[in-house]
């Protein structure tokens, strides 16, 4: 059966568009973080009909197809099974077009596109597409999981900045909306179909993003707080304060801070003496040039002014420096924290205002049932998101890992969505790291609906993993 399908596979894409040989195909089978399984083959095709094209070959001979982008994903959604009988369809290939209209502030990008770059090509034009990662991942991708990141509080999330995609359907079919309107309200919106859906119903081929100006000029200050609730405090004043100019609010728990400090690569630490229980990494960033607009300046007096103001005195130290300095720190904590021990991974969201009484229920909850495990919190504070990475030595922990992993898991998602109206995966979407719990927290009317679609595209149940199964 793979043998013919390769055969196909072959003559549509040419011998170097289709990997057999296990050294080559390794590499495709193993997320960033979770997931791992086995590919009989990787076929690589270079133009958004060729994908459509490995589709129908694939619904022909019945075969089953796992999609992957740049491997950066964080929920197991990119990789095969283990069962060997799935193609992997890389579309690392996929990356001729990026073309930009700086009046529409528009461009059309291929999906496999990386992330660095299409932002290489926009700077010339003084333009971005204003989603910051730490990771590099492909647009295609962003767009299956929806990517946040750290610039998500001003700018939005991949949705809120997508104007039209092309999408490849598991029978064969291209469907081409690269519509490049603002406005459009002409029935269903299709494209949201296949956006933060972890590549269920379609393989995107191409997407129309909406760009933003490139600031001239950025603000950084770490700031030192006592508790998680002088961080709110200090989110609610800056909001008042210099709101329509404030893009990061980033935030990092003593030991996630200790752990990066100690072990990430080339890293400048602004502190002095000890660490604080959190720091804020506040970034300001405006299109005015430091001729017109001292940002700098405007960030320490809004700083200042809170600090002084605030009756708790929350604020411990408010840090001046250089903000690549700052990113650094910031861009190294998912490296450092997993070469600390066992590492169990959490991006859940909260309403803003309770972060910090969610972490703290989540500390006292560990405190007593798992003292062992470490609890080393870091994330998006501005748009209410926290990476919790909860961190143990092997030789503490039960010897059944899975279901002490499980009962982890159960734990933090129960307090998060059933304690806190929260979110089980914030920016990170799902796959088989996380699919047990969308079956248990998503609404069984929302489930239904989701699976009619998956009915309605792919009713072979040929593409990716179970979601929304
Ligand atoms: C981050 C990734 C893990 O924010 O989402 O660093
Ligand atoms: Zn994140």
């Amino acid at each position: 059966m793979t043998g013919a399908v390769v055969t196909a596979l072959r003559a549509l894409l040419g011998d170097g568009g289709v990997l057999t040989e296990r050294h080559d195909v390794a590499r495709y089978e193993t997320g960033w973080r979770y997931g791992s399984g086995r590919a009989f083959a990787v076929a690589l095709p270079a133009t958004p009909q060729q994908v459509a094209d490995v589709l129908r070959a694939c619904a022909e001979h019945g075969v089953r197809v796992q999609p992957l982008g740049a491997n950066t994903g964080l929920v197991g959604a990119s990789n095969p099974d283990a069962t060997g009988e799935q193609l992997v369809l890389s579309l690392e290939r996929l990356n001729a077009t990026i073309d930009v209209d700086p009046i529409d502030a528009v461009a059309v990008v291929d999906a496999g596109v990386l992330l660095s770059q299409l932002q290489a090509a926009l700077e010339p034009h003084g333009l971005w597409f204003p989603i910051d990662l730490g990771a590099d991942p492909q647009i295609g991708g962003m767009v299956v999981t929806n990517t946040g990141g750290t610039r998500l509080l001003r700018y939005g999330d991949v949705r809120r900045n997508l104007l039209g995609i092309e999408v490849a359907l598991p029978d064969g079919t291209l469907v081409e909306r690269l519509q490049r309107l603002r406005k459009n309200n002409t029935g269903l919106d299709f494209k949201q179909l296949f956006v933060g859906t972890s590549g269920a119903y379609g393989v995107v081929t191409r997407a129309t993003l909406q760009l933003g100006p490139l600031p001239r000029q950025r603000a950084t200050a770490f700031v030192a707080a006592g508790d998680g609730q002088a961080v709110l405090d200090l989110l609610a004043s800056l909001t008042r304060a210099v709101g329509d100019v404030l893009t990061a609010f980033e935030v990092i728990s003593h030991d996630a801070l200790e752990i990066t400090l100690r072990r990430g690569h080339n890293l400048r630490t602004p502190f002095r003496g000890e660490l604080p229980a959190y720091a804020a990494l506040v970034e300001l960033a405006s299109t005015f040039g430091p001729e017109r607009l001292d940002l700098q300046a405007a960030l320490e007096e809004a700083l200042v002014a809170h600090a002084e103001g605030d009756p708790r005195g929350g604020i411990v130290d408010v840090l001046i420096g250089d903000g690549e300095d700052f990113w650094a720190i910031r861009h190294q904590i998912t490296e450092s924290v997993r070469e600390e021990g066992r590492v169990l991974a959490f991006d859940v969201a909260v309403p803003r205002a309770r972060l910090a009484e969610f972490t703290e229920a989540v500390r006292a909850a560990l405190a007593q049932a798992y003292p062992f495990v470490r609890l080393c919190d870091y994330g998006h504070w501005g748009d209410g998101g926290s990476h919790l990475n909860l961190v143990w030595d092997r030789s503490a922990a039960p010897a059944d890992e899975a279901s002490f992993w499980s009962a982890l898991q159960t734990l933090v998602y129960d307090l998060c969505v059933h304690g806190f109206d929260g979110s089980f995966s914030a920016e990170h979407g799902v796959g088989p790291h996380n699919h047990a719990f969308y079956r248990r927290y998503v609404p069984a009317p929302v489930q239904r609906a989701a699976r009619a679609l998956k009915e309605h595209f792919d009713p072979q149940r040929r593409l990716s993993h179970r979601y929304p199964d």
